[in-house]
């Protein structure tokens, strides 16, 4: 066994072919067609990318499809496009102009448990779309202006993202759930000149003052010359003259018609933020036309996508997941797509239940931690409600436990829909591992095989391929349209984190491995960053906001698993000499994460441990390794002849409970 390989305890013999019935219907109904259809797309990804992009519009073709000087790929070079254009026009000029592009459900129901809901078609949403990007020229934003967008779940997202590319700004949605420090990091980081938001947004009851925190942030950001608010909830905020807009005002003036900027096929698109395990967050870059061919093609083929379907991806916009599946892979296909504002248990634990049953939902994506949620709360919920309009289920962000994925088989998919488990990340764009539902039999807790142009290996640190049923690192190991195509404003950066650790090959940074079958099982993150119900976060930036308070030295963040979140976040926290643990700090200490990231950056109470040292190695690096062991409960294995200091591991230990 080479250095990087990976023990595994999983073994899974259950499979679940896809019925007869739903293979005959399926756009790709049999291995033999998936397997002629992948050879070529490795063998000739030219020839197999260049037809599938002709599905698209174009307004100038390609020279090349793909250009690619490792690590930096171009698809479709030269070629002009517009995104916005292929979500809208392409379908507003067709037989589907008034077909339900977006379907909304608001948060709040009142006492009759009446909700807001609106239907916006395909024709609407490009009129809609027009307009505010109408209003984001007339405040002089331009093609290649980076445009922040923190806001809640609510269609003018939509509107914002779309009308930004269909002027060529990028976007950059942030989580509406992160903190003013974070919005803060983000804004500096890539200059952005303006930022859409709302008064407020709802989350289970309550409103999460989006304003305040944008007003906080911008404070510190003299690139922001514009802010364009919706009136959401209705709560007083601050407007600050000649930089705040309220949105309504603005566009009574704009024009509903704009035209759609010829964009290069490689302009940039948009920035993502996601967590690196340096601390500071990474601006995953994509551009147009790979990324709009990428989340066309997976959106078509792995949710199996039919002109009657009503389509739910349950992701929050401010993830790339609601990027690619909930607004851009959807609307590029001509699908209907469900946008639910607020949290899954408001007013009650049977809320999506409800709204599946009440659109009549085919096609229903959610995310494991959701899935242990849902099992928490009992299944006597979902029971309430037929869900027989369900035909399709998906899941993704992290490795689904086979038991989850089982009740999610058996109480939300009665047996009889397939379910997808999409493996990919911010960085790939799109779905690279996944079954095809028609075709693939499926086995809980796999991600099962690669998609179309996705030459993907389990290898040891030298990159050579490990036998079946080793674990070793995740890697691809040829370009595909989706890929990142840097990380904003620092390519050395790119190239470190992504293409130095296995020579010529993009290195995930997840573990895996192959069964018998050829299928791929993810084990997870093999770096610091973990991944707390469904969301990656930097330990780093944990640490630095602990390190951040007044009363803490040092500290050192690690996960544990966690039954519902799949990990959860353990602190280890020095003191400064002359403070005191206690409960009371440790409540001050996790207000102030709350504070500087987010909530759900906050570790448990139980889970901080105060403690005198940490275990370092003799450069001073904190071993974050012995630290998970202990985490853990389990015992330090292991490598420990760079730590600094023997007794501080008996220390932590003893000091657990
Ligand atoms: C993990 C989310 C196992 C993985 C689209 C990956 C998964 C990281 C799966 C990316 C899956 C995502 N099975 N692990 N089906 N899907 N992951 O950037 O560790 O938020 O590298 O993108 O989530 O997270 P990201």
């Amino acid at each position: 066994m080479s250095q990087s390989d990976i023990t595994s305890v999983l073994v899974e013999h259950r499979r679940f072919p896809p019925s007869a019935a739903f293979s005959k219907q399926a756009h790709i109904k049999s291995m033999a067609q998936y397997k002629k259809m992948y050879a070529e797309s490795i063998k000739k990804p030219e020839v197999f990318f260049g037809r599938v992009a002709k599905e698209l519009h174009w307004f100038k073709p390609w020279k090349k499809v793909l250009e690619w000087k490792e690590p930096f790929a171009k698809w479709f070079v030269g070629a002009k496009t517009n995104l916005s254009y292929n979500c809208l026009d392409r379908h507003a000029n067709s037989a589907r102009r008034n077909k339900i592009a977006l379907i909304w459900e608001g948060e709040p129901v009142d006492e009759a448990h009446i909700s807001h809901t609106r239907n916006i078609s395909y024709d609407s949403l490009l009129r809609q779309t027009c307009q505010f990007a109408n209003v984001l020229k007339s405040l002089g934003v331009k093609k290649g202006d980076r445009v922040m967008i923190y806001m809640p779940m609510i269609p003018e997202a939509a509107f914002a993202m779309l009308a930004c590319a269909r002027i060529g700004a990028v976007h950059s949605v942030i989580f509406g759930g992160f903190s003013a420090e974070a919005v803060k990091d983000r804004i500096q980081d890539c200059g952005a000149s303006a930022v859409i938001t709302a008064d407020g947004g709802y989350r289970r009851g309550s409103v999460i003052e989006l304003k305040k925190n944008v007003d906080a942030a911008v404070a510190q950001c003299p690139t922001i010359k514009n802010v364009i608010v919706v009136k959401r909830t209705g709560q007083p905020v601050h407007m600050e003259s000649g930089r705040d807009h309220w949105w309504h005002e603005l566009q009574q003036n704009a024009s509903y018609e704009c035209k759609a900027e010829p964009m290069d096929s490689e302009d940039p698109l948009f920035i993502l933020y996601t967590s690196g395990s340096t601390g500071k967050p990474k601006g995953i870059l994509h551009t147009t036309g790979g990324y709009m061919v990428g989340s066309y093609l997976t959106t078509k083929y792995v949710f199996d996508l039919k002109e009657d379907d009503t389509y739910w991806c349950t992701a929050d916009i401010g993830w790339v997941t609601g990027h690619t599946y909930t607004l851009y892979g959807a609307l590029l296909n001509g699908a209907t797509s469900l946008i639910y504002e607020g949290a899954p248990n408001h007013p009650g634990p049977d809320r999506l239940w409800q709204i599946i049953d009440k659109f009549g939902v085919t096609i229903f994506y959610t995310a494991p931690t959701a899935i242990r949620a849902f099992i928490k709360w009992g299944e006597q919920h979902v029971l309430k409600h037929s869900l027989k309009s369900l035909r399709l289920l998906g899941t993704v962000g992290e490795p689904i436990n086979p038991e989850a994925w089982m009740w999610y088989h058996t109480v939300i998919g009665k047996k009889r829909c397939p379910i997808v488990d999409t493996w990919w990340q911010t960085e790939t764009g799109a779905a690279m591992l996944t079954p095809l539902p028609g075709v693939t039999p499926t086995k809980p807790g796999t991600a099962t095989l690669p998609f179309f142009g996705v030459d993907i290996a389990v290898v040891n640190k030298e990159g050579k391929e490990v036998p079946p049923n080793v674990g070793g690192l995740l890697v691809i190991r040829k370009p595909w349209p989706s890929m990142l195509r840097g990380i904003y404003g620092d390519p050395e950066r790119y190239k470190k984190q992504y293409w130095s650790e296995i020579k010529g090959f993009y290195f995930t940074g997840d573990g895996a491995r192959r069964d018998k079958d050829g299928y791929f099982w993810v084990m997870g993150r093999i770096d610091d960053v973990v991944n707390v119900a469904g969301h990656r976060l930097g330990t780093m930036e944990v640490e630095s906001a602990l390190v951040g308070h007044i009363k803490v030295a040092e500290a050192a963040v690690v996960a544990r698993p966690d039954d519902l979140r799949g990990q959860a976040l353990v602190a280890f926290v020095t003191l400064k000499t002359g403070q005191t643990p206690g409960d009371a700090l440790k409540d001050e200490l996790r207000a102030h994460v709350g504070k500087e990231i987010g909530s759900l950056a906050k570790p448990d109470a139980a889970d901080i441990r105060f403690t005198d040292s940490l275990p370092k190695t003799r450069s001073g690096k904190i071993m974050r390794r012995l630290l998970r062991e202990i985490a853990s409960g389990g015992e330090v294995k292991g490598d420990t002849t760079t730590l600094e200091d023997f007794s501080i591991l008996a220390k932590l230990r003893t000091d657990e409970d």
